[in-house]
């Protein structure tokens, strides 16, 4: 277990936007169900969702139908912002995704209503844990948290937590009301910003690492994307690209092999030994990657091994863009 703030989280949670369609290959609600239902069995009582991900509140309905019964064993965190209600304006940002840009909306009046529909989305009566999904560029940050600190007062959200912001962001926004957790990329292929790091442990603030297997590229075997993979999207999963960067990761791929685990696990080890406040979220539609990645919280890398793993890192030159 590691703490966010104050709230404790197993160091392997779990990360349910795959059970979304279209974003990493073919799924259904019933795999997606026990896919949910495996990472609790297996301890990932932490469950990452947001309410964008899937088309109308998909991905949280789907999780809370399969966290009932033993909600209370198990930590729910979501996400607003991105999924603006329909006839509300919003603000685009850029993203490194083809597509270029993304739209959001953090006033401070739109909040509660986010929350609601959460809430309803889930069946449940309070969220955990509930982030800011991106930082609004025509809002200042201290309004949305404002706002989320309102939720805490009332009961709807037990702790607060911001994605994809700066240090000076987090800084802000602590200032107003304590932040648990941070929710950014963060993995082998994609290093942490080194200075939201240092706010982080000054101010007592948890980092959650988000596509923590780099979007399964990290696992070492995705060597080419289905139709309809979100994926296609992305600048490092192009043919090209995917083939250049699964070459240069063979020298970690290898070193995963030495070590007798998989190389999920050495990506998902690796991050937790970075930081006694990361954890991780990886996403699976497959029990037994589940069940793989979550024994990697157990797994301890020797000063020697991560020694290795930093030179071969520090040779591994990604080709293509990162995604925010
Ligand atoms: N805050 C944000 O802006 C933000 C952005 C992106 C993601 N996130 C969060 O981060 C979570 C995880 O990110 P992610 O889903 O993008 O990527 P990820 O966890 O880095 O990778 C997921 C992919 O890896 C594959 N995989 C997982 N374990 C495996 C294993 N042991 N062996 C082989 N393949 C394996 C999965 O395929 P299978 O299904 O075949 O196992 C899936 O395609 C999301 O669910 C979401 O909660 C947050």
């Amino acid at each position: 277990m590691r703490t966010l703030g104050t709230l404790n989280v197993p160091a392997v949670g779990y990360g349910a936007m795959v059970l979304s369609p279209g974003i990493y290959g073919e799924v259904d609600d019933a795999r997606g169900e026990r896919a949910i239902k495996a990472a609790l069995d297996a301890g990932a009582t932490h469950i990452d969702t947001s309410d964008a991900y899937g088309p109308d509140g998909h991905n949280e309905r789907l999780v809370g139908r399969a966290v009932k019964g033993r909600r209370e064993d198990v930590v729910v965190a979501t996400k607003f912002g991105l999924a603006v209600p329909d006839g509300e304006d919003s603000r685009s940002f850029p993203v490194g995704y083809a597509f270029g840009e993304l739209r959001v909306n953090g006033e401070a009046r739109l909040v509660r209503r986010y929350a609601e529909r959460s809430l309803a989305n889930l069946g449940t009566e309070v969220i955990d844990l509930y982030y800011a999904h991106y930082p609004d560029p025509g809002v200042e940050i201290e309004e949305t948290v404002g706002a989320m600190a309102e939720l805490v007062k009332d009961g709807l959200v037990r702790h607060l937590g911001l994605s994809n912001v700066t240090a000076g962001q987090l800084r802000r926004a602590h200032a107003v009301h304590p932040i648990a957790a941070v929710q950014n990329e963060w993995s082998m292929w994609r290093p942490a910003d080194t200075e939201l790091r240092r706010a982080a442990e000054e101010l007592g603030v948890g980092i959650v690492a988000w596509s923590p297997l780099g979007n399964g590229f990290l696992t070492g075997t995705v060597r080419e994307l289905g139709d309809g993979d979100f994926r296609h999207n992305a600048p490092r999963f192009s043919a090209e690209n995917l083939a250049a960067n699964n070459d240069r990761y063979a020298p970690v791929r290898d070193l995963a092999v030495d070590l007798g685990i998989t190389p999920a696990q050495l990506a998902l080890a690796w991050l937790l030994h970075q930081d006694e406040h990361v954890v991780a979220i990886p996403g699976s539609r497959t029990p037994a990657h589940i069940e793989e990645n979550t024994a990697a919280a157990d797994i301890r890398l020797h000063p020697d091994t991560l020694a290795r793993i930093d030179q071969a890192l520090a040779r591994f030159e990604v080709t293509g863009g990162t995604l925010l």
